[in-house]
């Protein structure tokens, strides 16, 4: 196998280049049905159709690889330091469920962090599996959740000797990253395997100024979303599995029944020349975006205006590290909100990855170019003037915004069940005391602020109807808008 090479992309060249006369799905047959189109989807669409197959004897199976896509995941588990990779064609979400389906059976018990992306609650939910929630280290100074202490895990693996593994998420969406090697030795000594949702680290291990992936740090399943920030399309992730602690063919077996029987073969594609960029060029193929970043933080720091960085050296006992190709910017005179500063970003041409009461999430692509830092640094010159402009509100934003959600101490289990149970709806305001009966999930991160059963404080429902109030899309509840909520008769 050669490292240098992309078997199943260039599979999919070659089959296309060898003229096929297909008899076989997808309909639009290569692109070919829209060549006399003189069309914008004909323009848009043609080049990805080329590579947009069906399971042929040239082109493999995901569901069963023998050939090229055997051959990719094989380069891509030598790339990524695991025993065996699995491409996912269903981003992240695919392979959260993936792991939690596959260890966990009905009223099995996870030992998992309280600020989880929605996709594990779903996977426990399939699965009739109980949760139990550790709660999350919070940064001091930001307020952000990060992962929980290394002493409240053990706590939860002496207290529930009978879970099936202990599931991290790590980085968080700001990039807060913690080191996971004392995580893997401690869940390992108790002969359990450490599953990480390493959706936003797909990057991690590969450059010097990246932080250790968790495959790196002894993890045993480890999801990361290829389309994140290396190159792959949207939807393409990876599954990494080291050792023998993972039920490998029932995680394989899940995997088939959550993911389509047609996987996208673009997507697998994307994933395959994703890794090869990788190997190709290894840790200098990230340079440019480390190098912007570094710049733009040292600009703003230079600058010394209303917008802010959270600094690279910053210590804090809820994080060891910061993700060097993202950056979280706010207006440290709380004048504009987070989704407010988005806002005005967008309004200059820059879109953010997302935003929350305070702050904005940049996301730096590996090959960042000039261009578009002196985009960005226009962009936040103009911010400047505006937020200046706007002084009789300095002061109006809030500067801790979580409100400091935990789970009972110690953690009890959660049970998850798919049945309905009776419920009502009450306006937000007059919820206070009541169990929700519905996730309330902002999206991004989509990480989950109430879960059903969990009683509405004072505290939450101020917090649902600011984040409401100032611009936050939520995911889960029926009333997207927030003015009501789903809770259990009392
Ligand atoms: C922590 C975390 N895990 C998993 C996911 C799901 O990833 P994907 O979009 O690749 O399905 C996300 C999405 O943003 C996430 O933030």
């Amino acid at each position: 196998m050669n490292r240098l090479q992309a078997p199943l992309f260039e599979a999919l060249v070659q089959h296309y280049e060898s003229e096929p006369v297909g008899f076989h799905v997808p309909g639009h047959g290569y692109g070919h049905i829209y060549e006399n189109e003189q069309s914008l989807a004909m323009s848009w669409l043609s080049g990805m159709m080329k590579l947009d197959v069906t399971e042929l004897s040239s082109t493999d199976d995901l569901h069963h690889p023998e050939t090229s896509i055997a051959e990719a995941q094989k380069l891509a588990a030598q790339c990524f330091g695991a025993d065996e990779t699995l491409f996912l064609v269903g981003g992240s979400t695919s392979g959260n469920l993936a792991m939690v389906l596959g260890v966990c059976e009905p009223g099995d018990l996870l030992i998992v962090q309280r600020n989880v992306h929605k996709s594990v609650i779903n996977g426990l939910k399939l699965a009739g599996a109980k949760a139990v929630f550790v709660t999350p280290r919070m940064d001091e100074g930001t307020g952000l959740p990060t992962t929980p202490s290394l002493e409240d895990i053990e706590q939860a693996l002496e207290l529930y000797p009978e879970a099936k593994a202990v599931m991290l998420t790590n980085p968080n969406y700001y990039g807060m990253t913690t080191k996971l090697t004392s995580y893997a030795e401690l869940v390992q000594r108790y002969d359990k395997p450490l599953l990480v949702d390493e959706a936003h680290g797909a990057h991690y291990g590969l450059h010097p100024a990246f932080p250790e992936s968790a495959i790196q740090a002894g993890a045993d399943a480890v999801v990361q979303s290829t389309h994140k920030t290396l190159s792959a399309l949207t939807m393409g992730a990876m599954l990494h599995l080291k050792g023998s602690r993972v039920p490998i063919a029932s995680i394989k077996e899940v995997l088939a029944a959550i993911q389509s029987s047609s996987p996208s073969f673009p997507i697998m594609a994307s994933l395959d020349v994703a890794r090869v960029m990788v190997d190709r060029y290894r840790a200098a193929w990230f340079e440019p975006g480390v190098a912007s970043v570094q710049a733009f933080r040292a600009w703003i720091e230079q600058e010394d205006g209303a917008l802010k960085v959270l600094p690279a050296d910053q210590t804090s006992s809820a994080y060891d590290s910061l993700d060097p190709l993202r950056v979280v910017l706010w207006d440290r005179t709380g004048t504009v909100t987070g989704f407010e500063l988005q806002k005005l970003l967008e309004e200059q041409g820059c879109w953010a990855e997302m935003a929350d009461i305070r702050h904005v999430v940049l996301v730096w692509g590996s090959r960042a170019g000039e261009d578009a830092m002196q985009k960005l640094q226009a962009a936040c010159k103009q911010i400047e003037y505006i937020i200046k402009a706007n002084s009789s509100k300095r002061g109006s934003v809030s500067t801790r915004y979580y409100p400091g959600i935990g789970s009972p101490n110690p953690p009890k289990p959660v049970e998850w069940s798919r049945k309905k149970r009776e419920h009502q709806r009450l306006p937000l305001v007059e919820s206070e005391g009541c169990e929700a009966a519905e996730l309330v999930v902002p999206y991004p991160p989509g990480i989950p602020i109430l879960y059903p059963g969990e009683v509405l404080t004072k505290e939450l429902i101020g917090y649902i109807s600011t984040l409401a109030g100032t611009g936050a899309k939520f995911q889960g509840a029926i009333d997207s808008t927030m003015q009501t909520i789903a809770v259990y008769p009392r």
